[in-house]
């Protein structure tokens, strides 16, 4: 069985009760190769063996299914598990606590005990979703991942988050549980549409700002390409290997790297609220990456050249650099709203150059707009 250690470690306190402390070791393996998919039948069977499960529930949404099931299917085959698959709406309307339950009942009804793996197939929703499930049912049962868009490849299907979206907010529901495994067949993301593929993208171009200055440089030079002719594979795993990184000290995101990680959404999640979550995700982190930029600009914060390659690889992969003048007020109300929450501070994240972040503690209003007002007169030069 892979190792997923756990100690209870307990002492007598003095007023007669006991200081509790919980140690869990949990390791999985990421795998992470072009064509994988072929293979994974057998890869499944050895993991269902590790684990001791005797059977497997596959979860996919309708649209990954759609292109990819038949071929799930046949190299499931290979696994020799009896299976179940339980399809889910696509899209994030899907990741409510009624698609949870259509999970739970799902699992119910294949008589899913601790000896059954579950294998999520699909974009971010369906690994926020098994995730959720999988940490829910029977208090938490094995479940693995094979991610098919390039966003749940670098981003949703490792760091173990699972949620759902409740009463109009995102994530509101949800639980910490890691993944038995996870199979990134970047091949899988030749049927993406350009749309999810540059949604994606935003994420990936995130975590280089953050982190990795060799995967900017390997994206600046896929400008001119198709989205479709980049080297999905090499990308896919810096950007993971760059997420795993920051991960490292801090797996259940609980201090600076949450603050860092937030790059982008510091304006783009405000923004994408504002707009009645009509702006994809993407679309809102990378406008929100562009702002973050802009505050660096116009606070003194990074230099001219350095905002230049960020807006310029932005824009080269048709991402929004900038937001509708009608929501900017909005938007600046909804971050007035995190700052009482927050006790005055915004702690918001801004790139100095590509590997090098920083965070500042709040922003003037008058930032924001000279931000904006810098980044109108960049989209038309
Ligand atoms: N848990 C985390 O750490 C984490 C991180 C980032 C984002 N998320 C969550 O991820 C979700 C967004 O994920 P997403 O952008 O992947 O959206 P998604 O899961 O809705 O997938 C987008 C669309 O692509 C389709 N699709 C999936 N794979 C396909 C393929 N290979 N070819 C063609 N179509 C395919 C889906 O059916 C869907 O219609 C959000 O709910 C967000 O909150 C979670």
């Amino acid at each position: 069985m892979m190792p997923g250690l756990s100690r209870l470690l307990h002492r007598d306190t003095e007023s007669g009760g006991f200081d509790v402390a919980v140690n869990r070791a949990h390791r999985y393996l990421v795998h992470v190769e072009s064509g994988l998919l072929g293979r994974i039948g057998v890869m499944v069977r050895d993991l269902a063996e590790q684990q001791g499960a005797d059977r497997l529930v596959l979860v996919a949404d309708r649209g990954a299914a759609r292109h990819h099931l038949p071929a799930v299917d046949a190299v499931l085959e290979w696994s020799g598990l009896a299976r179940e698959t339980v399809l889910v709406p696509e899209g994030e309307s899907a990741k409510t606590t009624d698609g949870l339950d259509l999970l739970w009942h799902a699992l119910h009804r294949a008589g899913t005990t601790r000896r059954t793996l579950v294998l999520g197939l699909g974009g971010g929703v369906v690994c926020d979703l098994t995730t959720a499930a999988a940490a829910t049912y029977m208090r938490g049962i094995p479940y693995a991942l094979l991610p098919t868009t390039l966003l749940a490849q670098v981003d949703a299907a490792v760091g173990g988050k699972g949620g759902a979206d409740y009463q109009g907010a995102k994530n509101l529901i949800g639980a910490f549980h890691h993944p038995v495994a996870v199979f990134v067949d970047p091949e899988l993301l030749r049927t993406l549409s350009p749309h999810h593929l540059s949604n994606g993208l935003a994420e990936v171009v995130k975590v280089a700002l953050i982190a990795d200055p060799a995967l900017f440089a390997l994206l600046e030079d896929g400008v001119g390409r198709e989205l479709s002719d980049l080297p999905w594979e090499a990308i896919v795993r810096a950007a993971l290997r760059a997420k795993l990184d920051l991960l490292g000290p801090d797996p259940f995101e609980q201090g600076d790297l949450r603050r860092l990680l937030n790059l982008g959404h510091c304006f783009g999640h405000p923004y994408e609220a504002v707009s009645g979550f009509r702006v994809p995700h993407g679309e809102a982190v990378a406008a929100g990456l562009a702002v973050a930029t802009g505050v660096g600009l116009a606070t003194g914060r990074s230099r001219a050249q350095d905002a230049d390659r960020i807006l310029a690889l932005l824009t080269d992969h048709r991402l929004p650099i900038t937001m509708p003048r009608e929501l900017r007020p909005r938007v600046w109300d909804e971050l007035d709203t995190v700052r009482r929450v927050r006790n005055g501070v915004l702690h918001l994240v801004v790139p100095r150059s590509p590997g090098r972040c920083t965070v500042v503690d709040d922003i003037p209003r008058s930032a924001f707009d000279e931000a904006l007002a810098r980044l109108d007169t960049w989209s038309t030069r």
